[in-house]
């Protein structure tokens, strides 16, 4: 029912012809944001008039509907306290870029909500609130959609106009006045001064919608400048209307939340509800959080947005703790998330064992710190002593030093009767926060490493990448990061993070992973297992040193592993792959998500259906045309206009700048290497691009082969469903193709050698091997049916007297190798001859029971017998009153059964 609802809304605005867009990543394009907060952050060029063309969609949209993944952490402390607190939450939004305005975006959001055919939700329990002056709007609710006027209150800047801060303080861009819809959830959730919408500290009166006027630019200064445009973007939250929909205390309860739930009540036995609850569900939300998090590559890091996961991670596994788990646990409910969530989301689904493996490893570094910080706290407190305070200076250290959230270290002195001085806690945050670097201020976190990690930035710029025309290069070690402190050196068998000025090595993106290889120093060498991009811009090689002591300042030679070169096969063929795609299933494919690695790629993309064979092949031979076309690859940084113009592919869920790397393959005016030109010409309906002199035009940061030629060759591995209309393919190139297809002869040579046929005659000889099967088999039931005749005739040697308990004459007998078909026939046929009320023949721990007629019109039931039978060795069964049959578990015990029948006739327990 839960999940329904976000189709239903989908489809809903679809129907008021809305194109469904899919969700954008949690990480945020938006330069101000760490993480998409709200549905229209992946809209904002679009609310301030730019031309609505999306990523893989063909033609312009001016009315879009999402589901959008979102974090919001400015209320972390809240969270599991109400009913209203999520960090990771799903908006349901629908957006009107200068199409319609106030008007029909209330009339429809009363219609979805009140309409029997959609959430049928009663009017009476609806609310409306509007900004101080809006009375275009008041009129709107009073008389389009109806709204009796005594529902519908004006509220000021903090409720009704978003952003809220937008009117004081900022931030800049598109903002406006907003309409919120209330539901009246009844006295039961209230308080005494709670007396509609906005008022008291009760759950009554929840807010489920906020539909906003988006028509004013906030300029810096805080002018609001009138958008040349109307626009519209609502946000539903998803968790509030589920709550809402099934009748629940809260979210919690729901679907949603509680398969964790249950989880973390089983691990800890500690039942959910009551004392003690919050910890379940502020595991139950973090972990959620996490792990969609780490599925859209944000990882657990040391600044950033990836310190955000760290703390959420850190606050649940510290939740964990205070419900007495000692032992990592977050990691394993990552299944129950994916067990939730999963299906709508595939990213997470595919990534479970990923995402596991890094939670485990966070959580088990924690849990290290934990102990020590406990004790180190113990340390503090016992000289603050019972009465005293905490230094807010002393707690921002204990944040920095061990990661403890001020709600950690005042859950502890409180427990020791100390005071935690919050106000210095802020203080010295803030001292912190000024030293830090400028820009996303508004969500700073950070630790002592990132901080000086900003200062290794701003000293000497972002790390110059040379990996996509070099595999070599030397360059200078600026700063050295080991677990989570600076270092100055690190020496043999230590683990580090290596930070270089320049830098050959891929950073992790794009699908692409991250370089490994070598650096080395005389005297020296490092092994890189994978790099990274710091949000300063800072190539981080993770790397363990092999020989020797490396030192900040060092000159080193770094070295990409050649498997590089495969990786970029890869990574050129998935752009073919995409243009394919698109030329032969059609233009609605959508890149959904890849992996671009040495020995393999895996694209997803929307597609209703699975692919045919016969697809399956077009799309291979195409690619091994454009492959064998030898085109030239070509990439070079233009405006985003311009890229625009060329028609080129982008990606939501890429950040993408002013300026952006355009990847075209087969380029206007370059001419193929050979005569395979012609297929420019049949690749021009299925190009990427609107330059239909080219096979792919694709905006990427990735690195690419110059000549697809390089790419060898071409093969499909699999295509399977990841989720509802999005499909998975697997495909291997270059070596890799290869090695599939060595693989694929050995188990083809390996079957033809067991069967003692050449591989061409395969599959006659399978063919042949199969009727040949059939027919053994129709032979063996024939003989089976034979002997059970032969037996049931006297030809056993089993005794086969009748005998006589509890008023019916019974025959009890058991055979050799029947299975249950010849055990019937042999039953029936007992039970003509021996002239029995009932029989009971056994065969290799089976039981049948067979009744007449007669017999059962005086109570005798074949069910039950063969239940009571069965039980007294162990099995189980039942069946109808003439005929049924049971299994034991051990056929040794097939006598206990049936020596237990006279007692059971007896006792009536039959009938
Ligand atoms: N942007 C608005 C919100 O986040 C409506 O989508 O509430």
């Amino acid at each position: 029912m839960i999940f329904e609802l976000r189709r239903k809304y989908l489809e809903f605005f679809e129907q008021k012809n809305h194109l469904i867009y899919p969700s954008a990543s949690l990480r945020s394009e938006d330069p101000t944001l760490f993480f998409n907060s709200a549905g229209m952050v992946q809209f904002k060029p679009y609310f301030l008039g730019a031309t609505p063309k999306f990523a893989g969609v063909e033609g312009i949209w001016h009315r879009v509907t999402t589901a959008q993944k979102c974090l919001r952490i400015n209320d972390i402390e809240n969270v599991g306290r109400t009913l209203r607190h999520h960090s990771f939450f799903e908006m349901m939004g629908n957006f009107s870029f200068g199409d319609y305005f106030k008007k029909e975006a209330a009339q429809w959001a009363w219609e979805f909500l009140t309409s029997k055919e959609w959430l049928g939700l009663d009017p009476d329990r609806l609310f409306v609130t509007v900004y101080l002056d809006d009375d275009e709007a008041f009129e709107v609710w009073t008389k389009h959609v109806g709204v009796p006027a005594e529902r519908v209150s004006r509220w000021g800047e903090d409720e009704n106009f978003w952003p809220a801060n937008a009117v004081s303080e900022g931030p800049n861009g598109p903002c406006g006045p907003c309409s919120e819809i209330f539901f009246d959830r009844g006295p039961q959730y209230g308080s005494a001064d709670e007396t509609g919408p906005n008022t008291g500290s009760g759950d009554r009166y929840i807010e489920i919608w906020n539909l906003v006027f988006t028509q004013f630019d906030r300029q810096e200064g805080g002018r609001l400048e009138p958008l040349p445009q109307k626009n519209i973007d609502t946000g539903m939250g998803f968790e509030r209307v589920a709550a809402v929909m099934t009748d629940s205390e809260d979210a919690y309860a729901t679907a949603l939340f509680q398969p964790t739930i249950r989880r973390v009540a089983e691990l800890s036995g500690k039942p959910y509800g009551g004392a003690g609850s919050l910890s379940h569900r502020v595991v139950a939300d973090h972990l959620r959080a996490v792990t969609f998090c780490i599925a859209d590559g944000i990882m657990p890091a040391n600044d950033g947005a990836g310190y955000v996961v760290k703390m959420l991670l850190r606050r649940a596994s510290r939740h964990a703790w205070l419900l007495g788990l000692r032992e990592p646990v977050l990691w394993e409910l990552v299944e129950q998330v994916v067990e939730a969530m999963g299906e709508a989301y595939p990213e997470i689904k595919g990534g479970q064992e990923r995402i596991q493996g890094i939670v485990k490893a966070e959580e088990e570094q924690f849990l290290r710190t934990l102990e020590s910080g406990i004790q180190r706290v113990g340390q503090i407190l016992d000289q603050a002593g019972k009465g005293g305070e905490l230094p807010g200076e002393v707690a921002f250290d204990l944040w920095q030093t061990y990661g403890f959230p001020l709600d950690l270290t005042r859950d502890l002195a409180a427990e020791c009767g100390v005071a935690v001085d919050g106000v210095g806690f802020e203080a010295a945050r803030e001292r912190a926060r000024k030293l830090s670097r400028g820009g996303r201020e508004s969500q700073a976190l950070f630790t002592a490493a990132s901080d000086t990690l900003g200062g290794v930035a701003r000293e000497h710029g972002e790390t110059q990448f040379l990996g996509y025309e070099a595999y070599d290069a030397n360059a200078q070690v600026l700063a050295l990061i080991e677990g989570e402190r600076l270092e100055q050196a690190a020496g043999e068998g230590v683990a580090v993070e290596i930070v270089l000025d320049r830098s050959p090595f891929y950073p992790e993106g794009g699908g692409q992973i991250g370089d490994a290889g070598k650096l080395e120093w005389p005297g020296g060498a490092a092994l890189v297992t994978s790099t990274s991009r710091s949000s300063q811009g800072l190539l981080m090689h993770r790397a363990k040193i092999a020989r020797g002591r490396i030192e900040v300042g060092q000159q080193v030679r770094a070295v990409v592993d050649p498997a590089r070169q495969e990786t970029q096969k890869h990574h050129t063929a998935t752009h073919l792959l995409h243009a394919a795609l698109r030329s032969v299933l059609g233009k609605h494919v959508a890149q959904a998500g890849s992996l671009v690695a040495p020995e393999r790629l895996r694209f997803d993309f929307s597609h209703p259906q699975a692919l045919t064979g016969g697809e399956v092949e077009r799309i291979e031979t195409l690619v091994n045309r454009w492959i064998q076309g030898d085109f030239a690859v070509d990439w070079r940084t233009v405006s985003i206009e311009e890229a625009r113009e060329c028609g080129a592919i982008m990606l939501f869920g890429e950040k993408y700048g002013s300026e952006v790397r355009m990847v075209t393959i087969g380029s206007e005016g370059a001419s193929p290497s050979n005569d395979q030109g012609a297929l420019v010409e049949s690749a021009g309906e299925g190009s990427g691009g609107v330059d239909s002199t080219s096979v792919s035009v694709e905006l990427c940061g990735g690195t690419h082969v110059r000549r697809t030629g390089q790419i060898g060759s071409f093969v499909v591995v699999s295509e399977e469903a990841v989720s509802a209309g999005v499909r998975r393919l697997e495909a291997r190139v270059g070596m890799a193709s290869l090695d599939y297809l060595h693989e694929l002869r050995g188990t083809l040579t390996g079957l033809a050698a067991e069967l003692g046929a050449a591989p061409a005659d395969l599959s006659s000889r399978v063919g042949r091997l199969q009727v040949d099967l059939k027919s053994a088999q129709r032979e063996s039931a024939s003989l089976r049916d034979r002997l059970a005749t032969a037996q049931a005739g006297g030809g056993s040697n089993q005794k086969q007297k009748v005998e006589e308990a509890g008023g019916f004459r019974y025959l009890s007998t058991s055979f050799d190798g029947l299975d249950s078909s010849s055990l019937r026939t042999a039953a029936d046929n007992l039970l003509l001859q021996s002239g029995a009320d009932l029989v009971v023949a056994g065969s290799e721990g089976l039981l049948v029971v067979k009744v007449s007629a007669e017999a059962r019109a005086r109570g005798a039931h074949a069910g039950n017998l063969v239940r009571e039978l069965a039980k007294r060795a162990g099995g189980n069964g039942g069946g109808r009153p003439d005929m049924a049959q049971a299994g034991l578990k051990d056929s040794s015990r097939l006598p206990e059964a049936l020596s237990a029948l006279p007692e059971i006739l007896a006792t009536g327990v039959a009938g």
